[in-house]
Formats: C-alpha cells, sequence, structure tokens
C-alpha cells in the first residue's frame, strides 16, 4: 500500500483546520484521523464514534478547535458546560425532569435525538455529530457517572425515560487538569503563553514534550476514575502558546475582523501596519488568559476604533481603514484612505436557486477554498443544487465565485501581495 495516497477530503480539511488553528498540530491531525475513521466506515457500533479528551491550558483552542471543526464539517456541536452542573440536583438540566416534578415542562435536556440530527438532512451533510463537555472537572459527581454512561454504551436516558441514541456522535471532553503542573515545567512561561526557548534543541523539545503528556495524563488520572480513564479513546496535550503561535493567531482574528465589516454590508479594507501588530500582541499577551487575552486587545484597541469611524461615517463602503501605531503614543491610530477601493457591483446574472441547464462549463478550480461547495441537486442529480450547472466533482458555484463579496476580496488580496 502507498501510505502516500491521502483522500482529497482529508487534505482539505487538515488544511483548512490549520488555516483556523494555529500551533496544534498534533490536536489537528487528530480530529482529522477521526473523521477519517467515520469516512472509512471503521468505527465501532456499539459506543460512540470516538471519545476524546482535551486537556491543556486555558485559552490555548481545546474548544476553538472542536468548533472550528464543526463549522468546517457543517456538522452540529451540542455544546455543554460542565460549570452549570456543580450540584447532583442541576443534572435535570443536562437530562430534563420526569414527568410529574414540578418546573418538569421548563427543563429540556440538552441532548435530544432532535439536537443531534438536525443538519443530517442538509445535502451532502455528514451524518454524525458532536458532543462537547467543556471543563469536565467543574461538573459534580453525579455527572461524571451519566458521562460514563454515554462514553460506555452510546446512549443518554433523559428525564422521561426516553433513550438517546448517541453512537453517531463523537464525544470531545475537555478540561485544565495539569495545566499547574505544565505550567511548572515551563518555567519561563506559564499559563497559555510562554516565549519560545531560542536554545531548546530538537530532543530537548522532544523530552519535554513527553514531561507534559505524562504531568497532564497523571493529573487526569488523579482526578478521574479508572472506569472513566479507560473510556477515553485519545487525549490529545494542548501547547501553551508560543509567540511565534499567538501571532498566527492574531493573523486569524485580523481575518475574522475584516469578515465582520464585510458581513455588516460594508465594502472597507481594513489593515493593520507591523507596529499596530506589535501593540496589539504586546497588549494581548497574557499568561492567564492565553489567546482569549489577545480577543480581547483587538475589540479594545481596533474593532472599538473601527466602529466608531462606522457610526460617524467617517469610513464608508469603498475606503481603507489602516490602523497603526506610533511609537510613544497610545492605541492605535485609524488612517482612513477615502474610496481607495472599487465597489463591486452585483452581476446581472441572478444567483440560481432552480435547475438552469447548461452544458459543463470550465469553473474548475478546487484549490479555491473560499467558495461554497457545490452539492447534487436533490431533483436531478445530474445537475448542481447550487448553481444549476450540469454536475461534475469539484467544480466551484459561478454566482458565488462572481459574487461582489469574492470580488472585494479578491482586490484586498491583491493589494496585501503588492505592499
Ligand atoms: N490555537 C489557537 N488558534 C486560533 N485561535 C485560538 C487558539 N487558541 C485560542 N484561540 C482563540 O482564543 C479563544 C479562546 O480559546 P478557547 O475557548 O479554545 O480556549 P480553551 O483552550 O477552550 O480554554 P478554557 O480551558 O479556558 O476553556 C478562541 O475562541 C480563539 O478565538
Ligand atoms: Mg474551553
Amino acid at each position: 500500500m502507498d501510505e502516500s495516497i491521502v483522500p482529497d477530503e482529508i487534505v482539505k480539511l487538515e488544511q483548512d483546520l490549520s488555516d483556523r488553528v494555529a500551533g496544534q498540530d498534533r490536536a489537528i491531525k487528530q480530529f482529522v484521523r477521526m473523521h477519517e475513521f467515520v469516512l472509512g466506515g471503521l468505527t465501532p457500533q456499539d459506543r460512540p464514534l470516538g471519545v476524546v479528551l482535551l486537556v491543556g491550558p486555558t485559552g490555548s483552542g481545546k474548544t476553538h478547535i472542536a468548533e472550528t471543526f464543526c463549522d468546517i464539517m457543517k456538522i452540529s456541536l451540542i455544546k455543554v458546560d460542565c460549570a452549570e452542573f456543580q450540584q447532583s440536583h442541576e443534572i435535570a438540566k443536562l437530562i430534563g425532569s420526569p414527568p410529574g416534578y414540578l418546573g418538569h415542562k421548563d427543563t429540556k435536556p440538552v441532548i435530544t435525538k432532535e439536537a443531534i440530527t438536525k443538519r443530517w438532512s442538509e445535502p451532502n451533510a455528514p451524518k454524525y455529530s458532536m458532543i462537547l463537555f467543556d471543563e469536565i472537572e467543574k461538573a459534580h459527581n453525579a455527572f461524571h457517572q451519566i458521562l460514563l454512561g454515554i462514553m460506555d454504551r452510546g446512549t443518554l436516558t433523559l428525564g422521561t425515560n426516553e433513550t438517546v441514541d448517541l453512537k453517531n456522535c463523537i464525544i470531545v471532553v475537555t478540561s485544565n487538569l495539569g495545566s499547574g503542573e505544565v505550567k511548572k515545567l515551563l518555567q519561563t512561561g506559564g499559563y497559555g503563553f510562554v516565549k519560545k526557548n531560542e536554545g531548546t534543541s530538537v530532543s530537548g523539545e522532544l523530552a519535554l514534550d513527553e514531561d507534559i503528556y505524562r504531568a497532564s495524563k497523571d493529573a487526569v488520572k488523579k482526578f478521574f476514575s479508572p472506569e472513566f480513564f479507560n473510556r477515553i479513546d485519545l487525549m490529545v496535550v494542548f501547547r501553551s502558546l508560543t509567540e511565534d503561535v499567538l501571532r498566527r493567531i492574531l493573523d486569524i482574528e485580523l481575518k475574522i475582523v475584516q469578515d465582520r465589516v464585510l458581513k455588516a454590508g460594508k465594502f472597507i479594507h481594513i489593515d493593520v501596519t507591523n507596529r499596530g501588530k506589535e501593540l496589539l500582541i504586546a497588549e494581548g499577551t497574557s499568561k492567564e488568559y492565553g489567546a482569549r487575552h489577545l480577543r480581547r486587545s483587538i475589540e479594545r484597541f481596533l474593532v472599538s476604533k473601527i466602529t466608531r469611524a462606522l457610526t460617524t461615517k467617517q469610513a464608508q463602503p469603498g475606503d481603507m481603514i489602516l490602523a497603526d501605531h506610533e511609537p510613544g503614543a497610545k492605541g492605535l491610530v485609524l488612517d482612513i484612505a477615502k474610496g481607495a477601493m472599487e465597489i463591486p457591483q452585483p452581476t446581472e446574472k441572478p444567483v440560481c436557486t432552480a435547475i438552469v441547464k447548461k452544458p459543463k462549463h470550465a469553473f474548475i478550480n478546487p484549490e479555491d477554498r473560499q467558495a461554497a461547495s457545490p452539492y447534487r441537486s436533490a431533483i436531478d442529480p445530474e445537475y448542481c443544487g447550487r448553481c444549476g450547472f450540469r454536475w461534475y466533482d469539484k467544480h466551484l458555484c459561478a454566482d458565488l465565485t462572481d459574487s461582489p463579496l469574492s470580488r472585494f476580496r479578491k482586490k484586498m488580496d491583491e493589494r496585501r501581495l503588492k505592499s
């Protein structure tokens, strides 16, 4: 067998995840592997598709990777915040109360058949879902017992005695256990952020990695019962964020800010100078809160100013905002270049919802990841249900790749490349 042959879908998923989750390559690989197992149909029949434990410092991307995976795969994510189940009586919030109890009608269970299968009828949707139990160590022991049943049999019995089948679910459990020990091991850094030690050799890093893994595993083993630990298929230890990773996260977050502006219907190009980025990094580096602090710094220094520029109409569609930090000054200053961008107009072509019989069209560009994925029409599988062109694998939907938004993005990219 040639092991270098990897399905396109898997390569693309890994790439898409790496574009949005920085510095957690091992975790990315495991999520991708899980999807490949599902794709290959070799998952267990009598349990959930997989049970994964993610441990690591706060703000290092544990919840983020699960959310991003579901967003890319277009699968439902049912999030259970375990901190809400610190008392045994709070279990009713998870499974609903038995009939006849006071308040029975108000306590709707979180995990239901409807919630799990919600997206399965969408075209080309994978027929599985993810349940995320966030910060498991905060939950009461009675909650752990319920989770044990889920991990073991892939079923959950609700207060109404109805059984919910969870065999088509990936169970992800996150925890901060062991972060304290890891912090000590890293010495220089701390929670969620660590300065890169330039002098560390590869073998030294591997040994450190091994120590971190062991410390985390010991902490988890100490906290949970052996039954619990034994039911976990996979444990991934998240790394503390290095300065390089934080810079990558900054770029990811700035793209998200740009998207928010575009989604608000404003064709405004946002750019931040290197000095501006340095300020955001300096203000957003937190030993305690990991990347969360960086997001706060972006909101405080950049988004609030952009908002003011928009509400006062100082920045309008077609403008370009350049955020800079002048040495000695406080915060960022926005420079607005009026009319620097061309506002793309919608094309004559209407967005196609019905089937239009057109011949095969030359829209092949599987590399273009911004384009929405086409799907076979339910009415006539010979044609794409989205753009109406004759179906063939990996075509791009004409109307979507040619939308004003995508043309604006292209223009922004061209500008960035030039500068
Ligand atoms: N590795 C990463 N790549 C990209 N963004 C990240 C990464 N880590 C954190 N972030 C950003 O920081 C935010 C907070 O991260 P997240 O909620 O995943 O932390 P966590 O590891 O689950 O922490 P906690 O243990 O406190 O729940 C995310 O929403 C995301 O925007
Ligand atoms: Mg989290």
